[in-house]
């Protein structure tokens, strides 16, 4: 069976202004592969400005790839046959409270894209399905006609749910779709997108700066540094198993329930910032961080090769 998304060789590169006509491109995603499969949560996490929402956007075609290829069940994606595509690829957006109309009511913010792609042939049908997408994230009816700013974070994030989900998409980029909620409500509003796939079967790239927040949602795991992919494995393979030396950093962060296992444990704190990816380093974007580094990772950049059981990592020395 094909995939359902297939990435390959994706760049993004903003221009930069950096003097007096002169720019210098900002590599936001640069050289980035990889498949998603039907019915799968891939989670994408990194530090904050590492390009995961780039690729989301990128991916959707919101921005057009400075180069690179993206199937979706196959077909490349052009320019030409986005809009035929648009339908069954959606996003949920991680500011709630930004990115919904606050003087709109719930039913028109989910009725829009019923309205947008002429999914009911009258009225009746088309508050039918408003009301089957309320029930199904748990919003209550009577809510229909309330405006956006009336609700809490965590119901405005089952609305862009809903909306999401109106026109049946087979892919959602959920870009952190919880970070901007209190930490309470976070694993709710998780569960519903794990019971919604599970009853629906659509397809996540769930985005994360926290490897505790996707690490039960998704099969699979991918962690980005400044541009690049550094790993890619099943979940469990990921938090047990970390190869590349970034990852190591990022888990040692993690906290630990067990105090036992937590006494073993050491946290591995990177110095110095992330470089600018206006100015990245040479070879190996993590050198200037890596407690590992030699004189190889400064020259080259290392390829993100299989280590076995689709387990990839881009590292030299690990
Ligand atoms: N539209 C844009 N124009 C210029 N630079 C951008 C744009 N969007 C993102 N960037 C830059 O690209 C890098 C990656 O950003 P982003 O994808 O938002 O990261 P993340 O979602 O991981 O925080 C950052 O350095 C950011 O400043
Ligand atoms: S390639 Fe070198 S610098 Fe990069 S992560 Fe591996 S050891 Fe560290
Ligand atoms: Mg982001």
């Amino acid at each position: 069976m094909t995939n359902l998304l297939d990435v390959e060789h994706l760049k993004q590169y903003f221009p930069i202004r950096t003097g007096f006509a002169k720019t210098t491109p900002l590599k936001a995603v640069d050289d980035i592969s990889f498949s998603i499969r039907h019915g799968e949560t891939l989670g994408l996490v990194g530090e904050s400005g590492c390009g995961k929402t780039t690729v989301g956007r990128s991916v959707l075609r919101l921005y057009e790839p400075t180069d690179g290829k993206v199937y979706f069940e196959g077909t490349e994606i052009t320019r030409s046959n986005i809009k035929s595509m648009r339908r069954q690829m959606q996003m949920v957006f991680q500011d709630p409270y930004s990115s919904l109309n606050p003087r709109m009511t719930v039913e028109d913010i989910i009725g829009e894209p019923l309205d947008v792609h002429r999914m009911y042939s009258n009225s009746k049908e088309r508050r039918e399905k408003i009301l089957n997408l309320m029930e199904l994230v748990g919003l209550n009816a009577e809510h229909a006609t309330r405006y956006a700013h009336e609700f809490s974070g965590g119901q405005r994030q089952r609305i862009g749910i809903a909306r999401a989900l109106a026109v049946n998409p087979k892919f959602i980029v959920c870009d952190e779709p919880v970070s901007a909620l209190d930490v309470s409500i976070q694993a709710q509003v998780i569960n519903m997108f794990e019971e919604l796939q599970d009853k629906l079967g659509v397809a996540y790239l769930f985005i994360a700066h926290d490897l505790l927040v996707v690490r039960h949602i998704s099969n699979r795991i991918a962690v980005m540094y400044l541009g690049h992919m550094v790993e890619l494995a099943d979940s469990d393979e990921l938090m047990d198993h970390p190869i590349h030396p970034y990852t190591e950093s990022l888990l040692s962060a993690v906290p630990i329930p067990d105090p036992e296992t937590a006494r073993h444990k050491q946290r591995i704190v990177l110095e110095g910032d992330v470089p600018s990816p206006l100015n990245m380093p040479t070879g190996c974007p993590f050198r200037t961080r890596c407690r590992y580094a030699t004189a190889k990772c400064a020259e080259e950049m290392p390829d993100f090769t299989d280590r076995g059981n689709g387990h990839f990592v881009a590292c030299h020395v690990k």
